[in-house]
């Protein structure tokens, strides 16, 4: 009896706001962990909450009043970009662990106001960046270790995502920030903070019905440590072509995303190793590490809101910065280098 009390005691009731995709992906991943009871979903759609619940084994429930009121130790927040703000304040009220899905908002404004709530709510936050937990990324990071990056070319290369919301600006954000925000965050986790950008916009949206966004943007980063970069974006393809980072520090070349990573080191004939990533593994390693951590057995939480807050606030520069033809700087962020991991 005692021993299944104690089993009861650490199994973690999480609730999930917002019903969509990537909550379908996060209900999957947490319905496979022994110690996670997914207490329940709601979504401002209730057939949608109703579907995924059904399909996850779980309650709907009407809105996250009544979710929070039914027991939960942990929530997920899976909303578009617009529809971040509500959701948050309403779990960080309850000073409940907070998993919340990039990006964290579709304007700067909205994101730094709940980051200020984050911080005075001091419970724990994790942001769905699960490229920090790529093997590879780990490799990249361990060979940079010591040789300054000096050149980063960041690219996000893909299709407008098929839901409704992606390619209006004012709902997403537009691709810098909705897309490109995997790309932009490990450039920061290899090459630091940046301090300038310059971005433009080609003014020419996707043809998709209701599009604003630009099909393609450019961009030129300063990093603060030195390095120089670039980003581009586009949505204009029918599929993902490319999504990851080149960078070069000297007499090494490496080229890493979801897809791998590739090596090449030495001198007039380098040589080169290629290796395969596993994304699959690193989306479920971004959520057991937020249960681990929600459950307090383990503190592996590579992307708290603060920290992907410094990654929105890039992509927002760049946003700001293709909006007004003007180039952006950055505030310096004391804390940045102590937590960015
Ligand atoms: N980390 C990743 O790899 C990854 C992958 C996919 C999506 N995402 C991110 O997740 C977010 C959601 O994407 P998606 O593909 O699941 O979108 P989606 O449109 O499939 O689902 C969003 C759901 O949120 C619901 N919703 C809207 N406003 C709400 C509110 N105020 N309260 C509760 N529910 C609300 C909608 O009704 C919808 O069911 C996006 O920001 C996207 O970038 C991240």
């Amino acid at each position: 009896m005692q021993d299944e009390e104690a089993i009861l005691v650490d199994i973690c009731r999480v609730g999930l706001i917002g019903a969509g995709n990537v909550a379908r992906r996060h209900a999957q991943v947490l319905g496979s962990f022994p110690d996670v009871h997914l207490a329940g979903i709601t979504d401002v759609d209730p057939a949608a909450a109703a579907a995924l619940a059904r399909d996850a084994g779980c309650r709907p429930f009407r809105g996250p009043a009544e979710l929070l009121a039914a027991g939960v130790d942990a929530v997920y927040v899976c909303v578009p970009p617009f529809a971040h703000g509500t959701p948050e304040t309403a779990v960080l009220s309850a000073r409940l662990p907070l998993f919340v899905e990039k990006p964290l908002a579709a304007t700067a404004e909205t994101a730094e106001r709940l980051g200020a709530q984050v911080a005075a709510a001091g419970v724990l936050t994790a942001v769905g960046h699960h490229w920090r937990y790529l093997k590879v990324v780990e490799r990249a990071r361990q060979l940079l270790d010591g040789r300054p990056v000096r050149l980063v070319g960041g690219t996000w290369l893909d299709k407008v995502p098929p839901v409704g919301w992606w390619p209006v600006r004012d709902r997403s954000g537009g691709p810098v920030i909705e897309q490109a925000a995997h790309v932009l965050d490990l450039a920061r986790l290899l090459a630091g903070e940046v301090a300038e950008v310059f971005a433009m916009g080609d003014g020419r949206p996707p043809a998709v019905p209701g599009a604003d966004v630009d099909g393609v943007t450019t961009a030129t980063l300063r990093f603060r440590r030195g390095a120089l970069g670039t980003l581009s974006t586009t949505c204009l393809l029918g599929w993902k072509q490319r999504a990851g980072l080149e960078l070069v520090a000297e007499g090494l070349w490496l080229s890493v995303g979801e897809d791998g990573l590739a090596i090449r080191e030495g001198g007039a004939d380098p040589v080169e190793e290629l290796i395969a990533a596993d994304p699959a593994a690193a989306r479920v390693a971004v959520d057991r590490a937020f249960i681990d951590a929600a459950r307090g057995i383990g503190n592996d939480v590579r992307a708290p809101y603060a920290e992907a807050l410094r990654t929105h606030r890039l992509a927002c520069a760049l946003a700001t910065s293709a909006a007004t033809g003007q180039s952006v700087r950055l505030a310096g962020d004391a804390a940045a280098s102590l937590d960015g991991r």
